[in-house]
């Protein structure tokens, strides 16, 4: 659904605690929880969700930090929601991220972002159904 966006803590920001202070971030943002879970990538399935990244110089490194620790996956709702979403968290380079975006408060560098989101409806869809199945996602 077009209302629908993906998002998931990354493992430093689920490692230093701040899961709340996210999900308030995006409850306040006016983002409708669908569904969440916690749960730890192995390295190849990190690569398998970022498989569009392959080839560039940050993937390794990439696959390897999202794989270190648990995150915390989940299907938000709202119109307008991929993009609304991305206005909430902010630039990938927190030196750029806005006041008020999830990763002005949260990210630690480009790679360590604290979060990611969906950058289309169609990549919202592959990667809400990549964590969770159709009976959580109601
Ligand atoms: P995300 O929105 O999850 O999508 C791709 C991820 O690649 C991005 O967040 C960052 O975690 C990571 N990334 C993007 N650019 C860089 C970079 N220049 N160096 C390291 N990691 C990066």
């Amino acid at each position: 659904a077009n209302n629908r966006t993906y998002t998931m803590v990354k493992p430093h920001a689920v490692a230093d605690n701040q899961v709340g202070g996210i999900v308030k971030m995006i409850e306040e943002g006016g983002f409708r929880i669908v569904a969440m879970k916690k749960t730890q990538l192995t390295a190849a399935q990190a690569g398998k969700f970022y498989e569009v990244h392959a080839g560039r110089p940050f993937y390794g490194e990439l696959c390897e930090m999202m794989s270190a620790g648990p995150i915390v996956a989940m299907i938000l709702e709202k119109d307008n929601a991929v993009a609304d979403f991305r206005t909430l968290i902010g630039s990938t380079d927190p030196a750029e991220a806005a006041d008020g975006t999830i990763r002005k408060a949260f990210a630690k560098s480009k790679g360590e972002n604290a979060v990611h989101g969906s950058d289309s409806d169609e990549n919202a869809e592959i990667e809400s159904s990549f964590f969770f199945s159709g009976l959580e996602r109601y």
